[in-house]
């Protein structure tokens, strides 16, 4: 290598070029370049070292020390950048990364349970703790299980075209949405012996109009249980119990006669109105009551058309409105609400407590 004419020269401009090049880095990557081409291997500096060996010897002295010196120089010049770069650098991103305390925190808003799951939980709650045993069955049923093993006998007006809706399914005409819980007793009777001890929620459908206090599909609980030696005390012993669970304990209950046919005697269920307690007010109605269920002995042909034997078991059902029981709880006026699926009207439900 031929030495370079003027070492001095080169190092004084050496000297210049690395300062203004590090000065004028922006970021640590372009510090970087900067020193690579001030400091680095091919950097002209690094030819001047190299170069040492040829100087005579009077000036090598010289030019050694003074390349030291602009080594030194430049690396402390990058060193003073690197330090304010990553200053700047580590300011930047506690501000992009700060977190203001004094903001108010984003509220979640969980979902909430329709008001009719809430209700549905705390009947089958009350029954379980009872010992009942929760059962569902199909929402399509046949004429058997809605009907005749029901004792609905074919003539009555409950299998009418104009309460049932029939499923129009070729070559099968005997499927239909269920009108009642009640059907569910049939298939669980079918599948064990007594003690049967069950309850059974489920949607129900009729065709009705919908309006304030109807609609096509709506929910009930069923309540069965067969056991050697069960007598009505034992159902009015059972839904008092339940009421006073359910509504408080100083609910009381009434029993009127009402027919239905897989039930012999067969009543309707009334509670004392859980909003007056009995002395009349908006919600009952100014009756004092408010009637949530049907209820009776299973009728022995009920009893028969699961084979069981009616000398030996006897026992007692109910079914009950879910909506019946919903709407007095929460003030609702008209059934339609719980199937809008209006956020205003579901959000007020938000935290209400449900068992389970
Ligand atoms: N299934 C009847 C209805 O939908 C309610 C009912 C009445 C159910 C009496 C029963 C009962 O289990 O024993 O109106």
């Amino acid at each position: 290598m031929t030495p370079p004419s003027d070492p001095h020269a080169i190092l004084d401009a050496e000297l210049l070029r690395g300062r203004e090049l590090v000065a004028a880095a922006g970021s640590l990557e372009a510090l970087e370049e900067a020193e690579t081409s001030a400091l680095g291997r091919k950097a002209p500096l690094a030819g001047v070292q190299r170069s040492l060996g040829e100087l005579p010897d009077d000036v090598r002295r010289e030019v050694g020390r003074r390349t030291n010196e602009v080594r030194e120089a430049l690396r402390a010049a990058v060193a003073d950048r690197r330090g304010e770069l990553e200053a700047a650098r580590d300011a930047s991103l506690a501000l992009a990364d700060r977190i203001d305390v004094t903001l108010p925190g984003r509220r979640l808003r969980p979902g909430s349970l329709n008001p009719l799951t809430i209700v549905e939980y705390q009947i089958v709650d009350v029954f379980t703790r009872m010992g009942y045993r929760v059962v569902e069955g199909p929402e399509i049923e046949t004429d058997w299980y809605n009907f005749q093993a029901l004792n609905i006998p074919p003539d009555h007006p409950a299998r009418s075209e104009k309460d049932t809706l029939f499923l129009d399914v070729p070559g099968n005409p005997d499927l239909l949405l269920r009108t009642e819980t009640s059907a569910i007793q049939i298939r669980t009777m079918e599948q064990q012996q007594p003690p049967v001890y069950v309850i059974a929620p489920g949607r129900v459908f009729r065709q009705d109009t919908p309006d304030p206090t109807h609609t096509p599909v709506f929910h009930q609980v069923e309540g069965l249980a067969v056991d050697e030696g069960i007598t009505m005390a034992d159902l009015k012993g059972t839904l008092a119990s339940f009421a006073r669970a359910m509504f408080g304990e100083d609910t009381r209950i009434r029993f009127i006669p009402d027919f239905f046919p897989f039930v012999e005697p067969g009543v309707e269920l009334a509670v004392t109105c859980f909003v007056c307690h009995g002395t009349g007010c908006r919600t009952c109605k100014q009756e004092g009551w408010i009637e949530l269920a049907g209820a009776g002995m299973v009728h022995p042909n009920v009893l028969r058309a699961v084979g069981y034997d009616p000398e030996r078991y006897t026992g007692f059902a109910f079914g009950m409105g879910i909506e019946r029981v919903a709407m007095p709880v929460f003030g609702i006026s008209d059934i339609r609400l719980f199937y809008d699926n209006d956020v205003r009207f579901l959000g007020q439900f938000e935290g209400v407590a449900a068992a389970r």
